[in-house]
């Protein structure tokens, strides 16, 4: 055991129930429960992710870490302080913001994100990467969702503090977030261990759906299971739970959440069927649509999906079933040719 890093974990702990009574118990903290309150969080909510608010003040934590002792130093290493410029001193490193502990899995707080009251930038400010946290090897309430996640050997992924904390109220306790990185192998292999399934739940915008294609083949080469959620275009998971209620979330975005193969095919035929695109693009979309399918392990799936495709684009399945074969042939020879990628002909995902 390191007993710096054991110091900078309890001066963590402490903080966060510092900050939680400062939003809770005091005049300085009402217009941080305002916001959320607006924001459609509740009571039961704060004080299950044990939200708080850092004051507008440079010494509430450096007193605070000073009366028990703490060494400052350790402090500005973990990322609770700052160094002041002239090297006099330190003050706080969150100041009037909403703060959103951040746990590692067996529950200890680890981190902060701090939100912004209203606009401004940053959004959120976070602690910095150290020896204690790592933002690509750690989930947002992976240690408050483990035991959902394990029940229903699923786990809902999210990128935001907002989302999961929406979604768990909601009653989708199974809830996690990478607040806002990219998904990592690391991560992924954590997942693996406690679920078989992943819904990729992200914000219904360009950014969202572009990291949810991006960590679809990281997921399925540890061997989850992956779905997607697709959100309405400009609402995030937080704002249609706040609009639609967390069961119509769960009913429409977590059980009607598509297959991988599907939401790449959705994305396919949103970029290249537009209103007025002429028959190059829908020969385009087709084909580039059988180089999804045609890969794909299972004949049920490979024959789902060409039925959809066959009465969608209206093109005889026959015709379709031609030019698979055709595309088979093509890539079998690729393989034979010495190109053995498993991502190249296979989808992505791993052989049985
Ligand atoms: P979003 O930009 O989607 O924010 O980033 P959000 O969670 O919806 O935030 P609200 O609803 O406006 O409060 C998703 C996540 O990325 C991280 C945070 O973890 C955030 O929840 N992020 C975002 C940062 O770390 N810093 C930022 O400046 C922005
Ligand atoms: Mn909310
Ligand atoms: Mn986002
Ligand atoms: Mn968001
Ligand atoms: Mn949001």
């Amino acid at each position: 055991r390191d007993p710096e890093l054991d110091a900078v974990i309890q001066a963590h702990e402490w903080s966060a129930k510092l900050y939680h009574f400062l939003l809770k118990n005091t005049e300085h903290g009402k217009p941080a429960m305002e916001y959320l309150k607006a924001r459609g969080f509740t009571d039961k909510a704060i004080d299950h992710f044990q939200i708080g608010y850092a004051p507008a003040r440079w010494d509430t934590l450096v007193q605070f870490l000073e009366k028990r002792s703490f060494d400052l130093g350790s402090m500005e290493k973990g990322g609770l302080l700052a160094a002041k410029q002239d090297a006099s001193g330190y003050v706080d490193r969150f100041r009037d913001r909403v703060m959103f502990p951040i746990h590692n899995r067996s529950g200890k707080v680890i981190a902060f994100g701090g939100r912004i009251l209203g606009e401004g930038q940053p959004k959120y400010l976070n602690t910095p990467e150290s020896k204690l946290f790592s933002k690509s090897r750690t989930l947002y309430n992976l240690h408050q969702a483990k035991t959902a996640i394990r029940k229903t050997s699923q786990v809902v992924l999210f990128e935001g503090y907002g989302d999961v904390i929406s979604a768990s109220e909601g009653g989708v306790h199974n809830a996690v977030a990478t607040m806002g990185t990219a998904l990592t192998e690391s991560h992924a292999a954590m997942l693996k261990s406690m679920a078989d399934q992943v819904v990729i739940s992200f914000d219904g915008d360009n950014a969202g759906q572009a990291a949810a294609l991006k960590s679809i083949p990281i997921l399925e080469t540890v061997g989850l299971q992956v779905k997607i959620s697709v959100l309405p275009e400009g609402l995030d998971p937080d704002d249609f739970i706040q609009k639609h209620g967390g069961e119509r979330f769960a009913r429409q975005m977590v059980e009607g959440a598509v297959t991988s193969t599907k939401f790449k095919l959705m994305k396919l035929k949103k970029n290249h069927i537009t209103p007025g695109s002429g028959e190059g693009a829908k020969v385009a979309y087709i084909q580039e649509a059988l180089r999804i399918i045609t890969p794909l392990p299972s004949p049920t799936e490979r024959e789902i999906y060409l039925k959809e495709l066959s009465s969608d684009m209206n093109i005889s399945f026959d015709s379709l079933k031609q030019e698979c074969n055709q595309i088979r042939t093509e890539l079998q020879k690729k393989q034979s040719a010495g190109d053995n990628n498993p991502e190249r002909w296979n989808n992505g995902r791993h052989k049985k």
